[in-house]
């Protein structure tokens, strides 16, 4: 492709969490709807979109060396743009110092790329950092196809500002989008086939908005609202942070029988000195307490969590304090991650930076509980009946995959289709998915 034709093809690849997954998705929408095609192999896509994340360490370097591999062997490359959070927050620096990429579109501002990949193509370099998020959803297309299960982004960016963390930096501040666009969008995603929607969000239950009668409505009037789409199934929801988990949030999880008995609430350390230089806003204690309560509204819920170990500072008694809580709660998965320091955070210019073999270790000791816990969960479904959706093929001839209400990963053989929803009996547990006999 020469620097003034317009791209034909194009392949986005997202890395990070599910937000990015989303803001993939869509971005892929925006540019097949300029009549582009999305194809699987990037060294042949004309475009290719860097969909980046700056939460932890090394970020910034692989992107340098995913734009060094995009190099082809007769030494032309697509045209780059780089998207996402390393984007917002090094946009300057990656134009500096890689000249093949042509445009820079941070998180907030995707609705944009169409254009600047069309300027980019004319011969420009294209940069693209402003915040606020309103205007992009605003701009995006309708949704057409989805699979079963779709993600729907409800809120973005966090105030929160933890001490370790560059997101209130690189998605800006809270947003909430508009009740009725979410309930646009489900039905758009439910008309294409999706069953099962995972509202997304940075602090997704901090979510806020007013219903069609002007009444204020939080994440669980917003999920009862989409309880009453027919055809949609299951809701889930992440991430969420303990200060946001209101009473009609935990009552909805007794009430409302399409929300999955499942919730992600990172918690991130079990000692309250660190917690407290962390700034999160809750003790060992106050998360405990919380987590009672939720059980008490839906004693069967699976509880998943985030946890830091080697924040500065933390003693082996602190982090003893951590696997403490780790056995107090019992987790049925949960995303642990050794501390990265990042530049312009507050936690980046603490005191007493733990060493790398350190770290190591304490990541070790907290998998293994995790894990521990992780199979007791699994065994303790065996002999239960309830619903999977199937989301695809598994390995072995017949066999399919789906997931249960507890988002544990069950594999049967029968014959179904992508999408159905089936009853069946699990009868096997690994510390990683389960067995099931479908009933019936
Ligand atoms: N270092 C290590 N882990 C981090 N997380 C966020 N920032 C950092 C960091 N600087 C983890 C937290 C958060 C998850 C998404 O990533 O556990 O909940
Ligand atoms: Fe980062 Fe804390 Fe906000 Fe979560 S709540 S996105 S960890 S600042």
């Amino acid at each position: 492709m020469s620097s003034t034709e317009h791209p034909r093809t194009f392949h986005v690849k997202s890395f990070g969490c599910q937000m990015n997954v989303y803001d993939g998705e869509r971005m892929a929408e925006l540019l097949t709807a300029q009549g582009m095609h999305a194809i699987d192999a990037r060294e042949d896509a004309d475009l290719v979109v860097l969909n980046t994340c700056h939460i932890r360490e090394r970020a910034t370097e692989k992107v340098y060396s995913d734009i060094g591999r995009l190099r082809r062997e007769d030494g032309t490359t697509p045209l780059i743009a780089v998207a996402g959070c390393v984007a917002q927050a090094e946009g300057a620096e990656i134009m500096a110092r890689a000249p093949s990429v042509r445009v820079v579109v941070g998180p907030q501002a995707y609705h944009r790329l169409p254009q600047m990949v069309a300027a980019a193509a004319a011969g420009g370099r294209e940069t693209e950092t402003d915040m606020p998020a309103e205007a992009k959803f605003a701009a995006l297309p309708r949704r057409r196809k989805s699979g079963p299960t779709a993600f729907l982004t409800i809120q973005e960016g966090c105030d929160k500002f933890c001490t370790y963390c560059v997101v209130p930096y690189t998605r800006g501040a809270e947003i909430s989008r508009p009740y009725a666009d979410l309930v646009d969008e489900a039905h758009a995603l439910v008309d294409g086939g999706a069953r099962e929607i995972t509202l997304l969000g940075q602090n997704v239950n901090a979510w806020t908005g007013e219903d069609g009668a002007g009444r204020a409505v939080g994440l669980a009037g917003l999920a009862q609202a989409l309880a009453a789409i027919p055809d949609l199934a299951r809701i889930r929801y992440t991430t969420s942070h303990p200060a946001d988990m209101d009473d009609a949030l935990i009552e909805a999880h007794a009430s409302n029988p399409k929300l999955m008995p499942f919730l992600h609430l990172p918690v991130q350390s079990g000692s309250d000195r660190v917690l407290k230089a962390m700034n999160r806003s809750h003790t060992a204690q106050s998360y405990l307490d919380l987590i009672a309560r939720v059980r008490a509204a839906r004693p069967d819920i699976a509880l998943s969590g985030d946890f830091i170990v080697g924040f500065p500072g933390e003693t082996e008694a602190e982090f003893a304090d951590t696997l403490a809580l780790i056995d107090a709660v019992g987790y049925a998965q949960a995303f642990s991650f050794k501390y990265s320091a990042r530049p312009g955070t507050p936690a980046a210019d603490m005191p007493g930076h733990i060493a790398a073999d350190v770290m190591d270790d304490r990541l070790q000791a907290l998998q293994a509980r995790i894990n521990r816990d992780q199979l007791a969960f699994n065994q303790a479904s065996l002999g239960r009946r309830c619903s999977v959706l199937v989301e695809r093929r598994g390995r072995q001839a017949g066999q399919w995959l789906g997931k249960s209400p507890w988002l544990q990963s069950v594999h049967f053989t029968d014959e179904v289709a992508v999408g159905d929803l089936v009853e069946v009996d699990l009868i096997e547990a690994g510390p990683n998915s389960l067995a099931g006999r479908r009933v019936g």
